[in-house]
Protein backbone atom coordinates (compact mmCIF):
# COMPACT_ATOMS: atom_id res chain seq x y z
CA UNK A 1 0.00 0.00 0.00
CA UNK A 2 1.20 3.59 -0.83
CA UNK A 3 1.78 5.00 2.26
CA UNK A 4 1.10 9.60 2.42
CA UNK A 5 2.02 11.53 4.99
CA UNK A 6 0.85 15.22 5.56
CA UNK A 7 1.99 18.30 6.87
CA UNK A 8 -0.52 21.04 7.64
CA UNK A 9 -0.46 24.00 9.74
CA UNK A 10 -4.37 25.13 8.77
CA UNK A 11 -7.77 24.30 8.10
CA UNK A 12 -6.50 21.62 6.14
CA UNK A 13 -9.56 22.31 2.98
CA UNK A 14 -6.11 20.14 0.70
CA UNK A 15 -5.82 17.94 3.15
CA UNK A 16 -9.76 17.24 2.90
CA UNK A 17 -9.42 16.88 -0.71
CA UNK A 18 -6.60 14.33 -0.07
CA UNK A 19 -8.95 12.20 2.30
CA UNK A 20 -11.78 12.37 0.20
CA UNK A 21 -9.64 11.51 -2.77
CA UNK A 22 -8.17 8.03 -1.21
CA UNK A 23 -11.49 7.33 0.67
CA UNK A 24 -13.27 7.32 -2.99
CA UNK A 25 -10.30 5.35 -4.56
CA UNK A 26 -9.30 8.03 -6.66
CA UNK A 27 -5.99 7.71 -5.10
CA UNK A 28 -4.92 3.85 -4.35
CA UNK A 29 -2.78 4.33 -1.02
CA UNK A 30 -3.27 5.41 2.76
CA UNK A 31 -2.63 8.60 4.66
CA UNK A 32 -0.46 7.30 7.52
CA UNK A 33 -0.14 10.08 9.63
CA UNK A 34 -0.95 13.61 9.51
CA UNK A 35 1.54 16.21 11.72
CA UNK A 36 1.01 19.87 12.86
CA UNK A 37 2.95 22.34 13.80
CA UNK A 38 0.21 24.02 15.57
CA UNK A 39 -1.74 22.19 18.07
CA UNK A 40 -4.98 24.03 17.12
CA UNK A 41 -4.76 22.89 13.46
CA UNK A 42 -8.41 21.82 12.28
CA UNK A 43 -6.60 19.79 9.74
CA UNK A 44 -6.03 17.58 13.07
CA UNK A 45 -9.26 17.35 13.91
CA UNK A 46 -9.94 16.29 10.29
CA UNK A 47 -7.61 13.37 10.41
CA UNK A 48 -9.19 12.66 13.82
CA UNK A 49 -13.04 12.33 12.60
CA UNK A 50 -11.05 10.34 9.71
CA UNK A 51 -9.36 7.92 11.55
CA UNK A 52 -6.12 8.88 10.51
CA UNK A 53 -2.91 9.37 12.97
CA UNK A 54 -2.91 13.27 14.26
CA UNK A 55 0.70 14.23 15.67
CA UNK A 56 1.06 17.53 17.02
CA UNK A 57 5.15 18.25 16.92
CA UNK A 58 5.46 22.15 17.08
CA UNK A 59 8.66 23.89 16.34
CA UNK A 60 9.51 25.96 19.77
CA UNK A 61 10.23 22.30 21.60
CA UNK A 62 13.45 22.23 19.26
CA UNK A 63 16.66 24.47 19.57
CA UNK A 64 17.08 24.65 15.94
CA UNK A 65 15.45 23.97 12.77
CA UNK A 66 17.95 21.50 11.73
CA UNK A 67 16.52 19.01 15.37
CA UNK A 68 12.91 20.11 14.25
CA UNK A 69 13.42 18.62 10.70
CA UNK A 70 15.16 15.47 11.87
CA UNK A 71 12.49 14.88 14.65
CA UNK A 72 10.11 15.19 11.71
CA UNK A 73 11.95 12.94 9.38
CA UNK A 74 12.70 10.31 11.96
CA UNK A 75 8.69 10.57 12.35
CA UNK A 76 8.01 9.51 8.72
CA UNK A 77 10.88 6.96 8.10
CA UNK A 78 9.15 5.17 10.89
CA UNK A 79 6.06 4.98 9.21
CA UNK A 80 8.43 4.09 5.74
CA UNK A 81 5.98 7.03 3.97
CA UNK A 82 6.28 6.94 0.36
CA UNK A 83 5.43 10.38 -0.14
CA UNK A 84 5.02 13.58 2.18
CA UNK A 85 2.56 16.26 1.07
CA UNK A 86 2.95 19.87 2.52
CA UNK A 87 -1.01 20.88 2.49
CA UNK A 88 -0.24 24.79 3.95
CA UNK A 89 2.93 23.49 6.55
CA UNK A 90 3.87 27.31 7.83
CA UNK A 91 7.61 26.28 8.21
CA UNK A 92 10.12 25.92 6.02
CA UNK A 93 12.13 22.72 6.49
CA UNK A 94 15.55 22.68 6.49
CA UNK A 95 18.01 19.83 4.09
CA UNK A 96 17.98 17.48 7.48
CA UNK A 97 13.87 16.82 6.48
CA UNK A 98 14.88 16.99 2.48
CA UNK A 99 17.82 14.34 2.33
CA UNK A 100 15.83 11.58 3.21
CA UNK A 101 13.28 12.10 1.32
CA UNK A 102 14.39 13.50 -1.97
CA UNK A 103 11.69 13.47 -4.58
CA UNK A 104 9.22 12.51 -2.20
CA UNK A 105 7.82 15.82 -0.38
CA UNK A 106 5.47 17.27 -2.84
CA UNK A 107 3.87 21.14 -1.96
CA UNK A 108 0.65 23.21 -3.08
CA UNK A 109 1.47 26.33 -3.44
CA UNK A 110 -1.30 29.17 -4.52
CA UNK A 111 -0.38 30.45 -7.57
CA UNK A 112 1.37 29.83 -10.97
CA UNK A 113 5.09 29.10 -9.68
CA UNK A 114 7.37 31.13 -10.39
CA UNK A 115 5.63 34.23 -10.14
CA UNK A 116 4.11 35.03 -6.76
CA UNK A 117 6.03 32.59 -4.94
CA UNK A 118 8.97 32.25 -2.53
CA UNK A 119 9.88 33.63 0.94
CA UNK A 120 7.11 35.56 2.16
CA UNK A 121 4.47 34.28 -0.03
CA UNK A 122 2.16 32.45 1.57
CA UNK A 123 -1.37 32.54 2.77
CA UNK A 124 -3.68 35.50 1.82
CA UNK A 125 -0.30 37.19 1.11
CA UNK A 126 -0.18 35.81 -1.92
CA UNK A 127 -3.46 37.10 -3.01
CA UNK A 128 -2.79 40.29 -2.42
CA UNK A 129 -0.21 40.20 -4.48
CA UNK A 130 -1.59 38.91 -7.68
CA UNK A 131 -4.32 41.68 -7.36
CA UNK A 132 -1.83 44.38 -6.75
CA UNK A 133 0.03 43.15 -9.87
CA UNK A 134 -3.17 43.64 -12.01
CA UNK A 135 -2.39 40.23 -13.55
CA UNK A 136 -5.60 38.78 -14.93
CA UNK A 137 -4.59 34.79 -14.40
CA UNK A 138 -3.18 32.92 -11.23
CA UNK A 139 -3.43 29.87 -10.09
CA UNK A 140 -1.79 27.11 -8.03
CA UNK A 141 0.98 24.45 -8.76
CA UNK A 142 1.62 21.29 -7.38
CA UNK A 143 5.56 20.78 -7.21
CA UNK A 144 8.32 18.41 -5.66
CA UNK A 145 10.20 20.52 -2.81
CA UNK A 146 14.04 21.10 -2.41
CA UNK A 147 16.20 22.82 -0.34
CA UNK A 148 14.99 26.31 -1.19
CA UNK A 149 11.39 27.94 -1.46
CA UNK A 150 8.89 27.04 -3.58
CA UNK A 151 11.67 26.53 -6.29
CA UNK A 152 12.08 22.31 -6.39
CA UNK A 153 10.53 20.62 -10.05
CA UNK A 154 6.76 21.72 -11.14
CA UNK A 155 4.18 18.34 -10.91
CA UNK A 156 1.31 20.54 -12.47
CA UNK A 157 -0.12 23.62 -12.68
CA UNK A 158 -3.94 25.05 -13.24
CA UNK A 159 -4.90 28.05 -13.94
CA UNK A 160 -7.74 30.45 -12.37
CA UNK A 161 -9.42 33.86 -13.86
CA UNK A 162 -8.92 36.85 -11.69
CA UNK A 163 -12.01 38.88 -11.74
CA UNK A 164 -12.08 42.87 -11.78
CA UNK A 165 -13.46 43.16 -7.84
CA UNK A 166 -11.65 40.35 -6.23
CA UNK A 167 -10.96 40.83 -2.81
CA UNK A 168 -7.33 38.40 -1.45
CA UNK A 169 -10.70 36.23 0.24
CA UNK A 170 -12.50 35.35 -3.00
CA UNK A 171 -9.68 34.77 -5.26
CA UNK A 172 -8.55 32.38 -2.27
CA UNK A 173 -11.22 30.51 -2.03
CA UNK A 174 -11.53 30.55 -6.09
CA UNK A 175 -8.24 29.41 -6.29
CA UNK A 176 -8.74 26.52 -3.50
CA UNK A 177 -11.98 25.29 -5.36
CA UNK A 178 -11.09 25.70 -8.72
CA UNK A 179 -7.68 24.67 -8.77
CA UNK A 180 -5.64 23.54 -5.44
CA UNK A 181 -8.36 20.80 -4.47
CA UNK A 182 -8.27 19.07 -8.01
CA UNK A 183 -4.45 19.24 -8.69
CA UNK A 184 -2.81 17.77 -5.21
CA UNK A 185 -4.83 15.09 -5.31
CA UNK A 186 -4.13 14.13 -9.02
CA UNK A 187 -0.40 15.04 -8.59
CA UNK A 188 -0.12 12.30 -5.53
CA UNK A 189 -2.20 10.03 -7.41
CA UNK A 190 0.48 10.01 -10.79
CA UNK A 191 3.30 10.15 -8.27
CA UNK A 192 1.74 6.72 -6.71
CA UNK A 193 1.03 5.05 -9.83
CA UNK A 194 4.59 5.83 -10.33
CA UNK A 195 3.44 7.82 -13.54
CA UNK A 196 5.94 10.49 -13.92
CA UNK A 197 9.57 10.68 -14.29
CA UNK A 198 11.94 13.63 -13.23
CA UNK A 199 14.44 14.82 -15.64
CA UNK A 200 17.09 18.01 -15.51
CA UNK A 201 14.36 19.10 -13.50
CA UNK A 202 11.71 18.42 -15.52
CA UNK A 203 8.64 16.32 -14.12
CA UNK A 204 6.87 14.52 -17.29
CA UNK A 205 4.46 11.52 -18.10
CA UNK A 206 6.06 8.38 -18.83
CA UNK A 207 5.74 7.36 -22.21
C1 LIG B 1 -3.44 26.72 0.66
O1 LIG B 1 -3.78 27.91 -0.01
C2 LIG B 1 -2.17 26.17 0.12
O2 LIG B 1 -1.99 26.41 -1.24
C3 LIG B 1 -1.14 26.92 0.91
O3 LIG B 1 -1.71 27.03 2.20
C4 LIG B 1 -3.12 26.98 2.12
C5 LIG B 1 -3.59 25.87 3.02
O4 LIG B 1 -4.99 25.81 3.14
N1 LIG B 1 0.14 26.27 0.85
P1 LIG B 1 -5.67 24.56 3.81
O5 LIG B 1 -5.11 24.43 5.21
O6 LIG B 1 -5.38 23.35 2.98
O7 LIG B 1 -7.14 24.87 3.86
Amino acid sequence: MFKIGVLASGGGTNLQAVIDAVKSGVIKGEIVSVLSNNKSAYALERARVNGIEAVNIGRKQFSGISEYSKALASHFLERETDLIVLAGFMVILGEDFIKPFRNKIINIHPSLIPSFCGQGFYGLKVHEAVLKSGVKVTGATVHFVDENADTGPIILQKAVDVKDYDTPEILQKRVMEEAEWKILPEAIRLISQNELVIKDNIVRRKK
